[in-house]
């Protein structure tokens, strides 16, 4: 499996321990920066992220700025990305469970190393659970559908 990550500058420490821990789970790393200090804009980063997961290039991402916040507006932009800011565990759980996530935000400024750590472990071990839930995820993708080619639902 790959996994594409991506952050601004609020993410980047997170970012840092995260790609240790995914790469120690022998999972590939598509590294879409930032890779400085240096103050940057999320949705610069967020698109790369996200533009993978929705071309079905990566099946997963993980996406960090400060709160999550702005990341996950810029994700859910695109089609078939389903992106949840996860600042706790059951959160994390429940967003593959009952969401199918494709993309993982957390909040650099909000969450330690430690929580963000079990955060993506849960996440990345968590199976979707499909059956009324799927129902539900087809409800999203007719909406974005309709949104496309009629500007209305
Ligand atoms: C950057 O200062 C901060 O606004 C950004 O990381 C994020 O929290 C936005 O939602």
């Amino acid at each position: 499996m790959q996994i594409a990550i991506g952050c601004d500058h609020a993410g980047l420490g997170l970012k840092e321990d995260i790609v240790e821990l995914v790469k120690s789970l022998d999972i590939e790393v598509i590294d879409c920066g930032t890779n400085s200090t240096e103050s940057v804009d999320y949705p610069d980063f967020g698109k790369k992220v996200s533009e993978l997961v929705s071309s079905g290039k990566i099946e997963k991402g993980i996406l960090i700025c400060g709160t999550g916040i702005g990341m996950s507006m810029v994700s859910n932009k695109f089609p078939g990305v389903r992106a949840a800011l996860c600042n706790d565990l059951f959160t994390a759980q429940m967003s593959r469970r009952h969401n199918d996530a494709n993309i993982l935000v957390i909040g650099g400024r909000i969450v330690g190393k430690d929580l963000a750590v079990e955060i993506v472990k849960t996440w990345l071990s968590t199976p979707f659970e499909g059956n009324r839930h799927l129902i539900r995820i087809n409800k999203i993708k007719a909406i974005e559908e309709d949104l496309n080619r009629h500007g209305h639902c």
